[in-house]
This record gives structure tokens, C-alpha cells and sequence, in this order.
């Protein structure tokens, strides 16, 4: 069944690259959640600030200076009131990795000893478990894998089994990056607190796809990346309990981020800045709330509505198709609008190059998530996910491309 744009505006004409033809195709453009794309006005917000307000931040009193900074710390406001967090909470990093990291670093180091215990899920990113492999060696700690059944769902029976192991911090995906499973983050963030574990969040997949209100998910800390949500490239955000940043060290050190420095030691200055050494990612940051403000007038309801009337087009059509495999959920109400699959007899990577040639974006590959595809004995998947300017006739053309596919591979 085709799915109307009811919930949402035609946007593909607000995305100037979907006007290119490759090869003199028109790109479908079914990766989003590897990278989105940009729309227009995200692009003029960041021209703006080059062409009418270059200037640094927070480093003098000229009007240029004054300019710069309000539209830079106006950014952190909308983002942090879109979250339902403070602009004190808000802190700006280089990416989801980057955010990750600043937790290991800066609360794994002063709270992790010796045979401590760290809870991941076997379906995280690489970026939500390399960080914690790293300070779990250095600090004598160990990692434990909350496993994934078969259904693509976290098995929350052994997690509380896990939890009597009184772990100190529970890491975990919002929604996947590969099976699209939506985590009940607020029921595994109470369970977690109850046995005393701090939460750290990875919604990299989450923020541009469903509604996510910090305060009701009640985790420690929510990690996420500008360039999946609408946003420029460099720029990603962790949002933090306030008690927490306050208590733990900085990350990265250097400019901006002291109070006074002594020729022995150094004092920081306040939230959220002693987190943010070094001239900020102004414009990227600047661009990220534009993106903020583009998904909030279009509605993260109506967002969440339109992607998944989408992807439940989607599994439908998959279901018929011969030889195709969905992995994950297979009610769309479970899944973010992604969907990896295999198709029988083809390696992804042929798939990829296949739907290539025929205008059609797809990823393919092991999704920085080789654990998981350990788990379910994968090399690798091929991977179609949506954004606001995705329609029927998309998944129209990812069908007759995959169709194409069977035909040149003679399956
Ligand atoms: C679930 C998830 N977490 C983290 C990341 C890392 O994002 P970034 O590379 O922007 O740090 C990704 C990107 O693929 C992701 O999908």
C-alpha cells in the first residue's frame, strides 16, 4: 500500500541535493541513518554565519564577537529545550563518538576500579563499546553484554540476572543501528538506578526519529550526532546530569574551558563550557540548531508518523519479495525507519553496487556493530533507512532495483 504524505510537506525541493541525477538517474536516497541529508535552510544558516558573523566566540566584547556568540548559545538553547534538558547540560562535542568518549574518559576514569562491572548491549555501535573496552583495561574493569534475542529485542530477563552483578554503568542504543529495535530506555534506566548503575544513552538513531524527552527517559547521559539529524558534519552533543558534570573532571583541556590557571593547576570554569576547550565548532553548531528548529516545525510527531507509515510499507513489500530476510523487529511499532535484510545468494556488497548504479543509496557493510553480527552470524548487511523527504516511490525504486539485482545475479 503506497503511504500518503498525510503527517508531513513534500520536502524533496528543500533538499538541494536530491535534485542531482547520477548516471541520469534521480538519487533515491535511502541512508539517512548513516548521514542525512542537508536541507536548505541549514545550508544558509552556516553561509550566514560565514558571510554576515564570522567571528569567534565568548572571547571579547565587539559587536561581530556579540553576534557570533548569541547564535551559538541561542543554538545550545533550542537544542537543549527540544531534549527537555538546560542549556547547562548541553554540551557541544565533535560527534556521537566524541560525546561517548568524554564519558569514559572523564567519568569512567574517576569512577571505575578495579573488578568493576560495565553493562553494553550486544547491539551496540562500535562507538558505545570500543570507549568502554579502552577504560575497562585501564581501570581493572570488565565489560558484560546484555544479549539480543532473536527477535532483535533485548533480553531483559538477563539483564536483571546481570544486574546482580551490581554493575556500575549500564551503556545502551536508543534505537539500533542495524535492527531498528527502539530500547525501552526508561524502564532499563529504572531498573539500572535501582541497582545503583548510572545510564549513558546512545541516540545517535533516536533524536532525528521519534520523540525523545530526557527528563521522562530519566537517564545520566544521552549522546547524539548532528550530522543523522538534519545538522552539518563535527558537530555532536552530550547531554548530561547536571550533579554528574559537575562532579567528574573535564575531557579535552586547554582554552575556554578554566576559570584560572596557576602555573601548577587550573580551576574550570562553569557548565557547560568546562567541557568545551578549544574555539567551539561555531558554525556547526549554529547549523545544528536550525536543524533542530526544522525538524520541530515539521513536528517530531508527525516526523515519527510519516517514517513509520514508511517503513511498515517497507517490511510489507519486503515480506513478498523472494529470498529476502528482515533482521529485527518485525512490527514497525518496535523499529526506527531502518531496515537491514539479506537477500539470498547475494553478498551485500554486490547489492550495494547493484542499487548503486540504479540511483539507489543503501548501506552495506557490518554497520560498526561486529558484535552484533557475531551474534546473528553476519558478515555483513545491506541496510534502507528513511528521512522526512523519503516516499513510496523510493521504496518503489530500492524493489525494481532489488529486482534488477536477482536479474544480473541470475538468482
Ligand atoms: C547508533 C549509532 N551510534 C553512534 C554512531 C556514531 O556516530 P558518529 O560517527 O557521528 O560519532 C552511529 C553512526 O553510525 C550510530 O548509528
Amino acid at each position: 500500500m503506497a503511504t500518503e504524505l498525510t503527517h508531513i510537506r513534500d520536502l524533496t525541493a528543500e533538499f538541494p541535493v536530491l535534485s542531482r541525477e547520477i548516471g541520469g538517474r534521480p538519487i533515491t536516497y535511502l541512508d539517512s541513518a548513516a548521514t542525512s541529508q542537508t536541507p536548505q535552510v541549514v545550508i544558509d544558516a552556516i553561509v550566514d554565519y560565514y558571510t554576515n558573523h564570522r567571528a569567534s566566540v565568548h572571547r571579547g566584547v565587539y559587536p561581530l564577537i556579540v553576534e557570533a556568540t548569541d547564535l551559538y548559545e541561542g543554538a545550545r538553547e533550542r537544542i537543549a529545550a527540544f531534549l527537555g534538558s538546560t542549556p547547562q547540560e548541553t554540551i557541544f562535542t565533535a560527534n556521537a563518538t566524541a560525546s561517548l568518549n568524554l564519558v569514559t574518559h572523564s567519568w569512567g576514569r574517576t569512577n571505575l576500579d578495579a573488578g568493576d562491572t560495565v553493562l553494553v548491549t550486544e547491539m551496540e555501535h562500535h562507538s558505545d563499546v570500543v570507549p568502554w573496552q579502552l577504560i575497562c583495561a585501564e581501570r581493572g574493569a570488565n565489560i558484560e553484554y546484555i544479549p539480543v534475542l532473536d527477535d532483535g529485542k533485548l533480553d531483559l530477563d538477563a539483564y536483571d540476572r546481570l544486574l546482580e552483578r551490581q554493575p556500575k554503568a549500564v551503556c545502551l542504543a536508543h534505537i539500533s543501528n542495524v535492527l531498528g529495535t527502539i530500547n525501552p530506555v526508561a524502564e532499563i534506566a529504572r531498573r539500572a538506578h535501582d541497582a545503583g548503575a548510572i545510564v549513558v544513552v546512545d541516540g545517535t538513531q533516536a533524536v532525528p526519529q521519534i520523540p525523545v524527552n530526557l527528563p521522562e527517559l530519566d537517564v545520566d547521559f544521552y549522546a547524539w550526532t548532528g550530522h543523522k539529524a538534519y545538522g552539518p558534519t563535527g558537530i555532536g552533543v552530550l547531554h548530561g546530569r547536571r550533579e554528574l558534570l559537575e562532579e567528574i573532571p573535564p575531557f579535552i583541556s586547554g582554552g575556554h574551558m578554566i576559570k584560572q590557571v596557576f602555573e601548577e593547576s587550573s580551576t574550570w570554569t562553569e557548565l557547560p563550557g568546562k567541557f568545551e576547550a578549544g574555539t567551539a565548532q561555531i558554525a556547526e553548531a549554529i547549523g545544528l540548531g536550525v536543524a533542530v528548529d526544522f525538524i520541530q516545525e515539521l513536528g517530531i510527531d508527525n516526523i515519527r508518523a510519516h517514517e513509520l507509515a514508511l517503513t511498515a510499507e517497507l517490511l510489507e513489500r519486503f515480506a513478498d519479495f523472494p529470498g529476502l530476510t528482515v533482521h529485527g523487529p518485525l512490527d514497525p511499532a518496535d523499529r526506527g525507519a531502518l531496515a537491514s535484510f539479506a537477500l539470498e545468494g547475494a553478498h551485500p556488497h554486490d547489492i550495494g553496487e547493484i542499487l548503486g548504479r540504479e540511483g539507489v543509496c543503501v548501506r552495506t557493510g557490518h554497520h560498526c556493530a561486529q558484535p552484533l553480527m557475531r551474534r546473528f552470524n553476519l558478515g555483513s548487511t545491506t541496510r534502507a533507512s528513511f528521512a522526512v523527504h523519503n516516499s513510496s516511490a523510493d521504496i518503489d525504486r530500492l524493489i525494481a532495483g532489488l529486482h534488477t539485482v536477482r536479474a544480473t545475479l541470475q538468482l
